[in-house]
């Protein structure tokens, strides 16, 4: 235990942050490199990622994409005439979006008050989640479960790993923001909770050639609603 801490402590900025003032510092981080962000991520679009979520969604469909970032995913659902939301609680980010894919809806909002009137057949999660502490996932995931149509898909991107906290990003100018790491087994575990079956399960580095880090990433289905046992 204690060496776990150790580890955890080795790695992560220590502050007194509270949770809120851990998401302010995050947001405001996200706001700031912005353009930047977009810059590093337009030129590294994957479609192996999306392929097994893509499987799943016909044309027509409602995607909901969250912590859509400059919606560099929102854009390639969006050219496949799939009618694309996206939400992010950065609104300049949010502008960045809206420029890359201007027949998709965005809505500057936090994925932990989320407030739309659709139901979605898919959510799209991708390096999102890992922002929201571990005490507000199964919340976060229960939500995401009630916005889904029946039978709908959820796909997870999270950094691997323990432990949480407010760190560095080196990657961006030393910006701090709040992350919280996951095992493949935990999220698995989360989302079994929350409703869903899961339909593949992986750890892979999402390659990029200044981020190598790890990623658990999980594609799921809501589980159908078990009929009340009638004694
Ligand atoms: C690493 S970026 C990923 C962007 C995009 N999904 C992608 O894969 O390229 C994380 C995004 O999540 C957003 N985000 C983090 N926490 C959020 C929250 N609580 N509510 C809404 N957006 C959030 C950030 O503003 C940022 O745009």
């Amino acid at each position: 235990m204690l060496s776990h801490f150790l580890a955890v402590a080795a790695t992560l900025f220590i502050g007194s942050h509270s949770v809120e003032e851990a998401k302010s510092i995050t947001l405001s981080s996200y706001d700031r490199t912005a353009k930047e962000y977009k810059s590093k991520n337009n030129g590294n679009f994957q479609p192996e990622l999306m392929k097994p979520f893509m499987d799943h969604i016909r044309k027509g469909d409602q995607v909901l994409d969250l912590g859509c970032g400059p919606g560099l995913h929102v854009k390639e659902l969006s050219k496949k005439g799939i009618e694309v939301c996206g939400i992010d609680y950065s609104p300049a980010m949010i502008k960045i979006a809206q420029h890359q894919a201007p027949k998709a809806k965005f809505y500057v909002m936090d994925i932990q008050s989320l407030s739309l009137q659709t139901k979605f057949n898919a959510v799209w999660a991708s390096r999102s989640l890992h922002h929201i502490p571990r005490e507000k996932l199964n919340g976060v995931l229960l939500n995401i479960n009630k916005i889904l149509t029946d039978g709908g898909v959820l796909y997870i991107s999270m950094k691997k790993g323990t432990g949480e906290g407010v760190i560095a990003d080196h990657y961006y100018e030393g910006v701090k923001k709040f992350y919280s790491y996951i095992a493949e087994d935990e999220l698995v575990k989360e989302l079994d909770l929350a409703g869903f079956d899961v339909i593949l399960s992986e750890v892979k580095a999402i390659n990029s050639s200044y981020n190598p880090q790890p990623h658990v990433i999980v594609l799921c289905k809501k589980r159908p609603a078990q009929n009340e046992q009638v004694s």
